[in-house]
Formats: structure tokens, C-alpha cells, sequence
């Protein structure tokens, strides 16, 4: 199975919007349910609203969570409130979360609270750079380690890893990674996760790329990459894109 997750990030404006956008991707996800798992990821706000419009095999997950439950965090939202609107997965560790302070160890305390709730986490990590002498493996290796210092073997398989470049990001980015880069990184993710737990374990971890991922290059990410799924931003607010997407893919 090929995960293909949405992230909205800070889109669309109008909630009218995001229930005709959740209602598209619901389409999708029932066309290609077979060979993709469709989830989308829309700020918090319409996250009711899309609890309301979805059916399976559509999923939704949420953006960001509260390290800590502690009620005086002005402008924050606790694993419990995600669940009780549906979210059962949630972006952490994206790059422009890290960006705004989000440090590898406040990620690994909202892993705790989300699997403390039964929400799959879906950890996003990768470098700033590339560089020559390959330093970037020690900053993604660092990233794992703190987000899995504390995880049970049985915690561990709940989690979703996307790895994502932060230099392929969005519209600055000035290209993708290519499918033998990807495949590199996710080939390094899998032995740490494998010394860590086991091959068994390890295999069960799906391993994402995110970072300009489309139409045209999902296909290679996945023969020549080793992608087993997709996080997207941008296509993932384009309905026909998102369509062509989980058809390259499914
Ligand atoms: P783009 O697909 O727009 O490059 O964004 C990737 C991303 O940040 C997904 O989390």
C-alpha cells in the first residue's frame, strides 16, 4: 500500500473551500483505495468540518500538537482535542515547524502525547543541506534518535516517517530530490531503524518522501527511490493534480 497524505498547511482561506477540497480528495481516495491510502491533513480549524464530510476509506490527521497537556499554552491544541475531531494521524517535525523552534526534543514529547493518544504521528525529518563530506546523514540521524530515544518496538510501528529535504520544499525549492538521493536517505532511515528494532519492525515503518513531489516524478520516487508514499503540500490543494498524482502512483 502507497500512502499519499495531504498537507494543507496554512490553506485554503475559506472553509467552504475546505469541505469542497475534502470532498475531491474523498473522490480520489475511493477511486484508487486499492493500492493508496489517502490522507489529508488540513489546519486545525476545519478539522471538524472535515471529520463531518469524510468517509473511509478518506483518513484525516492534523498539523501539530502540544508537547506537554498543561492547559495554560495559549494557541496550541492537546492530542486529546485532535482526537475528539477525528485526527488519527499528525504531522510533526516539519521543517517550518522546526523553523518557528520546534526542537528534536520537543518532537519526541508530541510523539509521546499523540501515541498517548492512539494518533499515528507522522514524522517528518531531513537536512538543510546537502554537503560533500556528508554531514547531512548526522543531522537526520540526530532527529531519529531523539524522536525514537524512548519508543517501545510497539510504538515504534505506529509511527509514518517522511523524510524530507528541507531544500526541496515548497515554492522556493529550486528542484525535487532525485529519486537515488531519496533512495540513499530512506535506505540509512531503515538501518537505524533496523539496529534499533530489528528488521522486522523496521520493514513495518512506512518510509515517505516529501519536497516537490508531483505527477510527473512520483512514479520514480517509487521504482527507483523506495518511496512508500508521498507527503505533498502544494499538489495536495489542486483536486485534478492530486488525482493525476494517486493515478501515477496506484
Ligand atoms: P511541497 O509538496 O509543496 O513541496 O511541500 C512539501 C511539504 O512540505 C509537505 O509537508
Amino acid at each position: 500500500m502507497i500512502y499519499l497524505i495531504g498537507n494543507w498547511k496554512m490553506a485554503p482561506e475559506k472553509s467552504l473551500k475546505a469541505v469542497e477540497l475534502t470532498k475531491a480528495s474523498a473522490a480520489i481516495a475511493k477511486q484508487y483505495k486499492k493500492s493508496v491510502t489517502t490522507i489529508i491533513c488540513p489546519p486545525a480549524l476545519f478539522l471538524s468540518g472535515a471529520q463531518k464530510q469524510v468517509k473511509v476509506p478518506l483518513l484525516i490527521g492534523a498539523q501539530g500538537v502540544a508537547a506537554s497537556d498543561a492547559v495554560a499554552q495559549t494557541g496550541l491544541m492537546s492530542a486529546a482535542m485532535l482526537k475528539d475531531v477525528g485526527a488519527q494521524y499528525c504531522i510533526v517535525g516539519h521543517s517550518e515547524m522546526r523553523a518557528r523552534g520546534d526542537s528534536n526534543t520537543y518532537v519526541k514529547e508530541q510523539v509521546m502525547r499523540l501515541l498517548e493518544k492512539k494518533i499515528s504521528p507522522i514524522l517528518c525529518i531531513g537536512e538543510q543541506q546537502r554537503d560533500e563530506q556528508g554531514w547531512y546523514l548526522s543531522e537526520v540521524k540526530e532527529q531519529l534518535e531523539t524522536a525514537f530515544a524512548d519508543l517501545a518496538p510497539l510504538q515504534a510501528k505506529k509511527i509514518i516517517i517522511a523524510y524530507e529535504p528541507v531544500w526541496a520544499i515548497g515554492s522556493k525549492a529550486t528542484r525535487a530530490a532525485t529519486p537515488m538521493e531519496c533512495r540513499e536517505m530512506l535506505i540509512f532511515i531503515r538501518k537505524f531503524l533496523s539496529d534499533r528494532y530489528g528488521e522486522k519492525v523496521a520493514k513495518t515503518i512506512p518510509l515517505l518522501y516529501g519536497g516537490s513531489a508531483d505527477e510527473f516524478n512520483a512514479q520514480t520516487f517509487i521504482t527507483d527511490g523506495e518511496a512508500q508514499g508521498f507527503l505533498v503540500g502544494r499538489v495536495s490543494l489542486d483536486p485534478k493534480r492530486l488525482a493525476l498524482l494517486a493515478k501515477a502512483i496506484s
